[in-house]
């Protein structure tokens, strides 16, 4: 009898078990993305799709078009699907704290990926890493520009990305203002990396200046491009030395012609392909390779950190022979 009872109750738990193992074979991925309307994004997303369903995963993806609510509404429409991870790059860093909790008590993972979510109980977190990006930008400056006005040109304020980058670029910043080569005349924090937005804070901060500025730190290719329209109006673009970061095509076309003195090269492929592969080792209970491990405010959070590529015109074939663009898209 009681052994009768013993395999009864096996086989009631292996048909419960049932499902959750057909689950992980075939895990449902959610992707939730900030703003698929920036160039990057969508690459991230079509590399992603297309590394997760080699891996039998099924992704759905989201776009929040640089809104809060509706990217904690699309995270709670992926929790109610039952995914098993939710991906998430997340617009505002500090506002997803509640949106994760639910996910997590629906015994759903969370990755955050090239953005980290502050103060939430996320599992994991993969990113280039940006504090080396921002080191890059402004040693790219400094190197065209050892002397004069500066003006910083930061990136969103609701992106920790932002931040880190303005860490790293001012350690290499620092020494020159201690020297007293480098003079910071202006700095301003871009909403939603936003190019039109970046071009009329760079109007302004010419006009305050009569032009003075000799040097820009841009945050990434986006803002740059705002800044350089404005830099144009003044006749200034290619006179004055400023950075970028991912290597968007408008961006390796002005690098080439002068006008952007670099960009930072992150193989987008590999981003995309490392975070589905942690995604469904994580759906699968399986124990990813972490390289480092990143505080957010409520935990240690376990980080994958991948390594970015300064771009100048000397190098700028690396793109071509990564298969980031074709040799005809960039113009060689
Ligand atoms: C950052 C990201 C950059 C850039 C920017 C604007 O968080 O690291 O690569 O794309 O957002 O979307």
């Amino acid at each position: 009898m009681k052994s009768f009872k013993r395999t009864l109750l096996a086989t009631a738990l292996a048909l419960l078990a049932l499902p959750v193992m057909a689950d992980s074979a075939h895990p449902k991925i959610g992707f939730s993305i900030d703003d698929l309307r920036l160039e990057r994004w969508s690459r991230d997303r079509d590399y992603f799709v297309a590394a997760a369903e080699k891996l039998d995963a099924k992704v759905f993806v989201q776009s929040a078009d640089a809104n809060e609510q509706k990217q904690i509404s699309q995270i709670e429409n992926l929790i109610s699907r039952g995914v098993d991870v939710i991906v998430i790059v997340p617009f505002n860093a500090t506002v997803l704290t509640n949106a994760v909790a639910e996910a997590k008590k629906a015994g759903i993972k969370v990755v955050s990926y090239d953005r980290l979510i502050l103060n939430a109980d996320i599992d994991a977190y993969i990113s280039f890493d940006n504090e080396k990006v921002g080191e890059m930008q402004a040693g790219g400056v400094l190197q065209a520009a050892p002397k004069g006005n500066y003006f910083l040109l930061g990136g969103a304020p609701t992106d920790n990305n932002a931040k880190v980058l303005r860490e790293g670029q001012m350690k290499v910043l620092q020494p020159a203002i201690d020297k007293g080569d480098i003079k910071i005349v202006g700095q301003q924090w871009v909403k939603e990396w936003n190019p039109t937005e970046a071009l009329s804070i760079v109007e302004n901060a010419l006009t305050r200046n009569d032009n003075k500025i000799d040097a820009i730190v841009a945050s990434n290719d986006a803002t740059a491009g705002g800044a350089i329209q404005a830099l144009a109006a003044q006749k200034l673009a290619g006179k004055v030395p400023i950075s970028g970061q991912d290597a968007d095509l408008a961006a390796v076309k002005r690098v080439l012609d002068g006008t952007q003195t670099m960009t930072v090269y992150k193989p987008l492929k590999l981003i995309a392909t490392e975070a589905a592969k942690l995604s469904v080792q994580l759906a699968r209970n399986e124990k990813p390779t972490y390289s480092s491990q990143y505080d957010n405010g409520s935990k240690k959070v376990d980080t994958i950190l991948l390594t970015p590529t300064p771009l100048t015109k000397a190098n700028i074939d690396v793109l071509e022979k990564d298969g980031f663009y074709t040799k005809a898209q960039i113009g060689l």
